[in-house]
């Protein structure tokens, strides 16, 4: 649709989480002009839902070569080293950055920074606040941060398609907004640099630990502009989330990895722990490894969920050290203290995502992408434990360093004349064929045929299957459009359905090509891991031009 308003900027960062508020701050800070949008209020993305924590190199005798080792060691082989070891080495100072903007983490009783274990860390190295609520503190540092230093957002405003110009560089974001007074209806915001930093899609499955707005848009976006997205294969499935029933559907409640980090057991209904002997960290393996001995203890025994027992903890410490996961249990009428936590998988984190290079560049010029919507190359097959908070403040800040090189004010710019000349030209494109746009109601589709299809255990015929649903849900939008030219009313439920079809469909094909085990991607007609033939990256571009 034809844009009824537009604000002209110099960058605009789409999406309000810890990549995309780290980049606000910071582009605003080298004097860019700045506006942030987001799809409903500034703090309803997921880093506010994060738990456990942020990983770095921060406590005595540890050292970023250590964390490098680990997180490759969980990638699974897939993992860009050179990626990684900036991840590592530029994140301790990252982490006392974002401490100078303002958020508190918990304190040992020396002063230091108080670190927890988790997964796949051979040492404590996870930072964490209010005991298990560290993206809520993160969330309210960074808002109350951007607010006063009066950087300009937009809320309730979903992003549509890229603009580009006619050399086919990044010229701003169409948007759909709703309730923001003089900006509601489809504007655009103009400009010459787009990051991307709108999260993940966990939404494409029944059960997720994602919120609900974490429908894959950037993604798409990135697909329908024609960028390489890279490894959506790669799904994480949390290993502890509290089991609420087998037709649970939508945010499930997570109980974190620090929950084993202090010393948690994973039992069978027999109290037996299944994951001692599997691995030499037990229930401290990398997630992957704890997810499928999870999901194996299941099938053997026939049974909906395990259990996570930390009665030893004690009130006390459940009180002070998990007092969100604490009373999440609690609300559903399990008491921790006194009994084990009925847990399964569930879908958590997307590893792959846009493709970008190390500062964070797109394959389209002047857009960018960082946080769980890129796929820098950090995580490989399978993502280190709270590395995913870390990675959105590393590479922001190394997209916002790129951005300002280019077009800050003294920058020696192409026009010469500073960034206010460089608000770009977006072209039309009447030739490319409208998107036919799903009915909100095709979620549930979506989502029940990727649960089945394309969940924790894959095979060729479950892939295959939920493709051919995907393509009926997909030929039916199309039929319609093309029959009567009608489509669902435009609105942000039908293009969220719209997205968590767009990238259901490359996820499942994906997974169907990469024959092997590997990382977070499990396959039952492949159970080993191929090096010889796939210990290479699934790389997608499609052609903007077809639907
Ligand atoms: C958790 O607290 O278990 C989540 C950490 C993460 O996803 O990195």
């Amino acid at each position: 649709p034809a844009p009824g308003w537009s604000i002209a900027a110099d960058v605009v960062v789409v999406g309000s989480g810890v990549a995309g508020l780290t980049a606000a701050l910071r582009c605003e800070a080298a004097g860019l002009r700045t506006v942030v949008v987001t799809k409903a209020r500034l703090d309803d993305g997921s880093t506010r839902w994060a738990q456990g924590g942020i990983a770095a190199a921060l406590g005595e005798g540890d050292t970023p070569e250590q964390h490098l080792d680990d997180t490759l060691v969980a990638g699974a082989g897939l993992c860009d080293e050179e990626a990684v070891r900036i991840l590592v080495t530029e994140g301790p100072d990252a982490v006392r950055r974002l401490i100078e903007t303002g958020a508190h983490f918990d304190e040992s009783e020396e002063g230091g920074l108080e670190l927890t274990r988790e997964g796949g860390h051979h040492r404590r190295r996870i930072a964490h606040a209010g005991g298990d609520a560290t993206g809520a503190e993160i969330s309210r540092a960074l808002v109350e941060a951007v607010r006063a230093r009066g950087v300009r957002t937009v809320e309730n405003a979903l992003v549509l398609d890229l603009l580009t110009d006619a050399s086919g560089r990044t010229a701003g974001v169409t948007l759909h907004v709703m309730g923001e007074g003089q900006h509601d209806g489809v504007g655009a915001v103009h400009a010459p640099a787009v990051i991307l930093a709108t999260g993940g899609m966990g939404q494409v499955f029944s059960a997720t630990t994602n919120p609900s707005v974490s429908t894959g848009d950037g993604v798409a976006l990135a697909l329908r502009a024609g960028a390489e997205v890279s490894d959506l294969e790669f799904v994480q499935f949390h290993p502890t989330v509290l089991f609420l029933g087998a037709d649970a559907e939508g945010q499930q409640p997570l109980v974190s990895e620090a929950v084993r980090g202090e010393g948690a057991h994973l039992v069978d209904a027999d109290g037996v722990r299944f994951m001692v002997g599997q691995h030499e960290l037990a229930e401290l393996a990398p997630r992957d490894i704890v997810a499928k001995g999870i999901m194996r203890r299941m099938q053997e025994q026939g049974a909906e969920h395990m259990y996570l027992d930390a009665r030893h903890f004690g009130a006390a410490m459940w009180e002070h050290r998990f007092p969100t996961i604490l009373a999440a249990c609690r609300a559903h009428g399990i008491d921790p203290v006194h009994e084990p936590i009925p847990i399964a998988p569930a879908a958590h984190y997307a590893s792959g995502g846009v493709r970008t290079d190390s500062r964070g560049r797109t394959t389209v010029p002047g857009l960018y992408a960082c946080g769980e919507v890129a796929c820098t190359g950090v995580h490989g097959a399978n993502r280190l434990a709270s590395n995913s908070l870390l990675e959105g403040l590393v590479y922001a800040e190394r997209i916002v360093a790129d951005i300002a090189a280019e077009f800050a004010p003294g920058a020696a710019d192409r026009s010469g004349d500073g960034p206010h000349a460089r608000v770009p030209a977006p072209v039309e494109h009447p030739e490319r064929p409208a998107h036919p746009l799903l009915a909100p109601e095709a979620r549930f589709a979506i989502q029940r045929t990727m649960t089945d299809g394309a969940g924790v255990l894959r095979s060729a015929a479950s892939l295959e299957r939920a493709a051919a649903q995907l393509q009926r849900l997909h030929s039916e939008a199309r039929d319609a459009l093309d029959e009567n030219g009608k489509t669902a009313e435009p609105g942000v439920d039908t293009w969220e359905a719209t997205n968590l079809l767009c990238v259901a469909r490359v996820l499942v094909a994906a997974a169907a090509l990469r024959e092997e085990t590997r990382g977070c991607h499990w396959r039952e007609d492949h159970a080993d891991r191929d090096d010889a033939d796939w210990r290479r990256h699934i790389v997608v571009r499609l052609n903007p031009d077809r639907t």
